[in-house]
């Protein structure tokens, strides 16, 4: 069992409170922390009602109580006074660097000097993050999947700054996190770019997506139309947009458009929603009203004929090939079960083997239809190399 007692998780939102949630059923002692008591309070409330849920199906490991589970997790407004016995601090705030920098040093400053400092942004740089922690070997990236008690992956990432002890203690300790649904699948990400693996094969679909949400919008067609065109994952187009939230893929998008390419810049329908606070399920509202549960799109609604899978699919395999060719992953099976544990989606290089020349093609009319110029395919893509990548 890896040396950690106490977890502290910075951020009792959908991120953070799913992360201490699971960290308590490990059998950890757990700290909650926000900025306020209301926020720790909504959070630890979920936590409670998720832990009385699994306690009805007598699903909670032997011998444990929801109440002595809870019991176990204190709750804080006070990010220095919460990490003074801390053995791992696991930050889920706002994508904004400022605010993860600044819970860092806090965090430096004050935890004991083996604390783990650990980020769970989706997108940033942990070498940024952790610069002013005063221990950047300790900071790590440890990236959960939403919702954290039911997806499978956590990603590790070893920082510019990292030491192999630290990214090792993280792995272990990530591999001690139960799921509600199979296996912890724990990748080590061996470089610091922005996405990881998951998120920067998914990334560049998303310009694909604001071209088609924008689109859809200029022509009047509705989100039901839209969502019938069919994702090829288990949630609708929109209501996974709503559902990872519309304010972390605005900050997503525009971290990418800053480290990548401009071609990330969200587009209108995403900014216009951002503006307005409808940021998807976490507010109520976004593309879908989400006040009554869960929505499904309106199947009789008919198609727009406008998102066409083969787009995103040969956009995937290309930028995988990109994670491949950064030498962020060494392998593509890696990646193909990253996609699997992250998103319940296959992910695109054992299918593509033999027909990836096809791909190529598929991309160079994206080029032209879009404009986009990141679409255009790499050349690890195009030498078949990555084939051998196994
Ligand atoms: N505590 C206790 N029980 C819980 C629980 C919790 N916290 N959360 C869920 N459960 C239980 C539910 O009560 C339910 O129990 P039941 O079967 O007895 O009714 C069970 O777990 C299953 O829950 P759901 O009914 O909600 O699950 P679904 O079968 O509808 O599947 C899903 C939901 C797994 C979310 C599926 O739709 C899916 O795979 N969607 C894709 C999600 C995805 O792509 N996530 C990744 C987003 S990207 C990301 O996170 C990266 C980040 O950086 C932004």
């Amino acid at each position: 069992m890896v040396d950690i007692k106490n977890v502290v998780v910075v951020g009792a939102g959908q991120m953070g409170h799913g992360i201490a949630q699971m960290s308590l059923l490990a059998g950890y002692n757990v700290t909650l922390v926000d900025i306020n008591d209301d926020f720790v309070n909504k959070g630890w409330s979920k936590i409670d009602e998720g832990m009385k849920k699994l306690e009805t199906k007598g699903s909670l490991p032997e011998g444990a109580t929801a109440a002595g589970l809870m019991a176990n997790c204190k709750k804080s407004s006070n990010l220095a006074s919460a990490v003074k016995d801390a053995d791992i601090m696991i930050e889920a705030v706002v994508e904004k660097m400022d605010v993860k920098k600044q819970v860092f040093k806090t965090a430096g400053d004050n935890a004991p000097a083996n604390c783990i400092l650990a980020s769970n942004t989706s997108t940033m740089s942990i070498t940024d993050i952790g610069k002013d922690s005063g221990r950047p070997d300790k900071c790590i990236g440890m990236h959960f999947f939403n919702p954290v008690p039911l997806m499978r992956l956590i990603e590790v990432i070893h920082s510019n700054n990292s030491s192999d002890d630290s990214v090792n203690k993280g792995i272990e300790f990530a591999e001690t996190i139960p799921c509600l649904r199979g296996k912890r699948y724990v990748p080590k990400v061996l470089k610091d770019r922005p996405g990881f693996i998951c998120n920067r094969v998914t990334a560049p679909a998303q310009i694909y997506q604001n071209y088609v949400f924008d689109k859809a919008a200029a022509e009047g067609l509705s989100w039901d139309q839209l969502d019938n065109d069919g994702l090829g994952g288990p949630m609708s187009m929109t209501v996974l947009a709503d559902y990872v939230g519309i304010d972390v893929l605005y900050h997503g998008q525009m971290y990418y458009s800053q480290t990548l390419s401009p071609d990330f810049a969200p587009g209108k329908v995403i900014t216009q929603m951002f503006n307005e606070g409808n940021l998807g399920a976490k507010t109520g509202q976004g593309f879908r009203d989400w006040t009554k549960g869960r929505p499904s799109p309106d199947k009789s609604a008919g198609k727009a004929k406008l998102y066409q899978l083969k787009y995103p699919l040969a956009i995937m395999l290309n930028e995988a090939c990109r994670v491949l060719e950064e030498g962020i992953a060494t392998s593509w099976k890696v990646i193909d079960d990253t996609l699997m544990a992250g998103m319940n989606m296959p992910g695109p290089m054992a299918s593509n083997q033999k027909t990836y020349q096809r791909q190529v093609d598929v991309l160079e009319e994206l080029v032209e239809l879009t404009g986009k110029e990141y679409f255009k395919p790499c050349e690890m893509l195009k030498s078949g190399k990555w084939v051998e990548m196994k």
